[in-house]
C-alpha cells in the first residue's frame, strides 16, 4: 500500500504535517481555533462546495519548499491545496484581514440588518462575520435588492433578501435527495435560489437545506418566531427513526420541545443529516431519549452564561495552550514596547485609587 506523503504547511507561524491533496482551509482546521479562516460556502460533507463567498481568502506568502515565491494574489483557501513546506498567513496578515473586511461589506451590501426579528440571531454566521469584520455605516446608496416571493410549503421559509448565494442548499438538494429542482437562476445581481424547490418538498431530507444555510434565508417555519435561540436548552437526543439515524438536537425550554436540528460540529457543519420526520414532526419530548446538554462552542452566544466546557465560566489555571486547545499563541510580542501602560516600573496595586495618566507619564507608582 503506497503511503500517503506529508507536506509540511506553517500557517500563522504554527507548522503542522497534513497528507499531500488536503485544503489550506483544512489543514488551518487541524489546527483549530481562530487560526481556521472563516467559510461561509464551503461545506465539508457537500461535494463542489467552496470557492463562492471569498471569505476564506489567505495570503501564501511562500508557494513550497522547491518554489518559494509567494502568491501573487490572495487565494481562497478552501480551493487551494497545500504544498511541502508552504507558508500561509490568516489572521497575521494585513491584507487578509483588510480583504476580509471588504468581503464582509461586500455580502452585507443587499442583506436586510433585520437581526432583531431574524430566526437565524444567535447561529449567523454572517451576523458573527459582521462583528468582527463589519463596519458601522454603510457606504451603499442604491437601493436593495427585492425579489418575488416564494411559497416553499409548510415547513421552509425563504427570505430571499438574506441569501448570500452559497450554494450550500442546492449542493444539499442535488446530493442529499432523489431529485434536485432548485438552484440558483440568473447571475450577478438577479441571481436568486428559486423554481420549482416547491416541488422538492416531498422529500424527506429537505429539511437539511435550514441547517447547512449559513444565514436566516432558510428558517424552519414550525420554529418561526417561536422563541429565541439563546433563550433555549439544546439537548443531545435520539430515538429509533426508520428513516435517518435518528441523532438530533433538542432545542428545549423546559419540557417542551421548539426545534429539532441536526447535530453540528464545531465549524458550524452537520454531523449527521436528519429526516424531515425527525425535525419537523416530532416535537414531543416523550419520543425522544435524552442523552444530555449538547456541548456548545464557547464563542457562541447561546453559551452566554451556561458553557459546560473547561472554559467559559470557569477561570482558566493554567498557561494560554492549557486553555487554547494545546495550541501556543502564534503571535508574540513584548507589551512593555508598545505601550506606557504595564511599565514594570508602575506596581498599580501601590496605587491609591484609581491610575490616571500622571502615574504613567511620570513613572513613578
Ligand atoms: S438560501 Fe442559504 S444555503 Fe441557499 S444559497 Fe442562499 S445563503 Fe446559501
Ligand atoms: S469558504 Fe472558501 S470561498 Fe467560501
Amino acid at each position: 500500500m503506497s503511503e500517503q506523503p506529508l507536506f509540511k504547511v506553517t500557517i500563522d507561524n504554527i507548522t503542522i504535517e497534513v497528507p499531500a491533496g488536503t485544503t489550506i482551509l483544512n489543514a488551518a482546521r487541524k489546527i483549530g481555533g481562530e487560526i481556521a479562516p472563516p467559510a461561509m460556502c464551503y461545506y465539508s460533507k457537500l461535494e463542489g462546495s467552496g470557492g463562492k463567498c471569498r471569505t476564506c481568502l489567505v495570503e501564501v506568502s511562500k508557494g513550497s519548499e522547491k518554489d518559494p515565491r509567494p502568491m501573487p494574489k490572495l487565494v481562497a483557501s478552501c480551493r487551494t491545496t497545500v504544498m511541502d513546506g508552504m507558508e500561509v498567513k490568516n489572521i497575521t496578515s494585513e491584507k487578509v484581514v483588510d480583504a476580509r473586511n471588504g468581503i464582509v461589506e461586500f455580502l452585507l451590501l443587499n442583506h436586510p440588518l433585520d437581526c432583531p426579528v431574524c430566526d437565524q440571531a444567535g447561529e449567523c454566521h454572517l451576523q458573527d462575520l459582521s462583528y468582527n469584520h463589519g463596519k458601522a455605516g454603510t457606504r451603499y446608496e442604491f437601493q436593495r435588492r427585492t425579489f418575488k416571493k416564494h411559497d416553499l410549503g409548510e415547513h421552509i421559509q425563504l427570505h430571499m433578501t438574506r441569501c448570500i448565494l452559497c450554494y450550500r442548499c442546492v449542493f444539499t438538494a442535488d446530493q442529499l435527495t432523489q431529485k434536485r429542482e432548485h438552484g440558483v437562476l440568473d447571475r450577478g445581481d438577479h441571481a436568486e435560489i428559486a423554481t420549482f424547490i416547491e416541488k422538492n418538498l416531498d422529500n424527506e431530507f429537505i429539511g437539511n437545506v435550514i441547517d447547512v444555510c449559513p444565514v436566516g434565508a432558510l428558517t424552519d417555519k414550525t420554529f418561526r418566531f417561536k422563541n429565541r435561540v439563546w433563550f433555549l436548552k439544546p439537548m443531545n437526543a435520539h430515538r429509533n427513526c426508520p428513516t435517518c439515524s435518528g441523532k438530533v438536537t433538542l432545542w428545549n425550554r423546559g419540557d417542551e420541545v421548539y426545534r429539532v436540528t441536526a447535530r453540528k460540529d464545531q465549524w458550524g457543519e452537520v454531523e449527521e443529516w436528519i429526516c424531515n420526520t425527525c425535525r419537523f414532526d416530532t416535537k414531543n419530548a416523550s419520543e425522544w431519549v435524552i442523552e444530555g446538554p449538547r456541548e456548545i462552542d464557547r464563542h457562541s452566544v447561546i453559551s452566554q452564561g451556561h458553557y459546560a466546557g473547561n472554559i467559559g465560566t470557569n477561570k482558566p489555571t493554567e498557561t494560554f495552550a492549557a486553555v487554547n486547545d494545546g495550541r501556543q499563541p502564534q503571535l508574540l510580542m513584548d507589551i512593555h514596547s508598545v505601550s506606557d501602560v504595564n511599565k514594570p516600573g508602575n506596581t498599580l496595586n501601590k496605587l491609591n485609587g484609581p491610575a490616571h495618566s500622571n502615574n504613567f507619564n511620570n513613572n513613578h507608582d
